[in-house]
């Protein structure tokens, strides 16, 4: 292995710098060549390419965003847009490539990896939706934000004693909701994971009502449906005036969380290890306090476990 690329993939989250950089200078550290490619899968296609040296990646661990950009590459999803993929790899002499994002991303991956080239998968989305990880990167940072979102809708429901909405973001999964509703105090969290009955939820607002708290909210994940309906049915069945925030793209920017910053950088410089080892089809991740590396097979089997366990604490710690 003599020369490794990296690239940013799918939806960008903060952290992804972290792991770029950690790719990179682990990369030079172990003698090797580093090509940065730029706006994911589809700057690979049409070489987007530039050779990194430890300056590139210097004062980019605290910045959210991708300094690599990203990009969604319907082409890459092709036969043909892969293998000019696989062809600009070749041209630029690339033996190993990291990539940083999620499912979709790593599928695209083993698909490479099929055409000769070894890969090596980093979990980067704030969805934490990959269940072979413990987390993803920028998981923390979007819980952070909603976490701040979430104390300073509370100010302004308590004053207009209204119910509050919160829509959040990942995707079909849940724990974005779950986990910020918990830290937040949230009255209700609402996933897709769990059947949930309005009317419960409903009948949870009113009890608090009744025993004079000003504030209700209501966390809501995407994945579950769209924050606008569910506002209007709680506020026709309470009669309590009901408002919604969707949280959107704030949650995937901004400076990322000390634990994002040190899980990419472990997870930068494994991917980088593993390569050098000659390993490939290979995604990263963490279990407790360990970086582990498992098959990309597993990534794709590995059935979805919901903490249920956490979402019924905060069912019981907001009764
Ligand atoms: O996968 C990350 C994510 O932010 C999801 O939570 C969300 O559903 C989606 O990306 C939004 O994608 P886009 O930025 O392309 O609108």
């Amino acid at each position: 292995m003599q020369t490794i690329g990296v690239l940013t993939s799918g939806g960008d989250s903060p952290g992804m710098n972290a792991a770029v950089r950690a790719v990179v200078r682990t990369g030079i550290y172990k003698g090797l060549k580093v090509i940065g490619i730029r706006q994911g899968y589809h700057g690979l296609i049409n070489g987007l390419m530039d050779e990194m040296n430890l300056s590139s990646v210097a004062d980019i661990i605290h910045r959210g965003g991708t300094m690599l950009q990203t990009a969604r590459s319907e082409e890459f999803r092709t036969e043909e847009g892969r293998r000019k993929a696989n062809y600009a790899l070749k041209i630029f002499g690339v033996d190993g490539l990291v990539v940083i994002g999620g499912d979709g991303s790593f599928a695209g991956a083993k698909k490479l990896s099929e055409l000769g080239i070894k890969t090596i998968g980093i979990p980067g989305t704030i969805d934490n939706d990959l269940r072979y990880t413990d987390y993803t990167i920028g998981f923390d940072t979007a819980v952070n934000t909603v976490v701040d979102a979430i104390g300073k809708i509370r100010d302004t429901s308590t004053s207009h004693g209204r119910a509050n909405v919160i829509e959040v973001m990942g995707r079909h999964c849940g724990d974005i909701a779950l986990y910020a509703g918990l830290a937040g105090g949230a009255e209700s969290i609402i996933v897709p994971e769990v059947p949930f009955e309005i009317d419960r939820v409903c009948k949870k607002l009113i009890k608090g009502r009744n025993r004079g708290k000003l504030h209700s909210i209501i966390l809501l994940a995407e994945g579950v449906g769209g924050g606008m309906d569910i506002a209007k049915e709680i506020e026709e069945k309470t009669g309590i005036e009901t408002r919604v925030t969707i949280l959107g793209h704030i949650q995937r920017g901004g400076t990322p969380t000390a634990f994002d910053r040190n899980i990419a950088s472990k997870m930068g410089a494994r991917a980088v290890e593993l390569l050098v080892a000659g390993k490939s089809c290979r995604a990263v991740g963490v279990k407790g306090l360990d970086v582990i590396d498992v098959d990309f097979d597993e990534v794709f089997n590995t059935e979805n476990k919901f903490d249920k366990k956490s979402y019924d604490l905060a069912n019981i710690l907001s009764i």
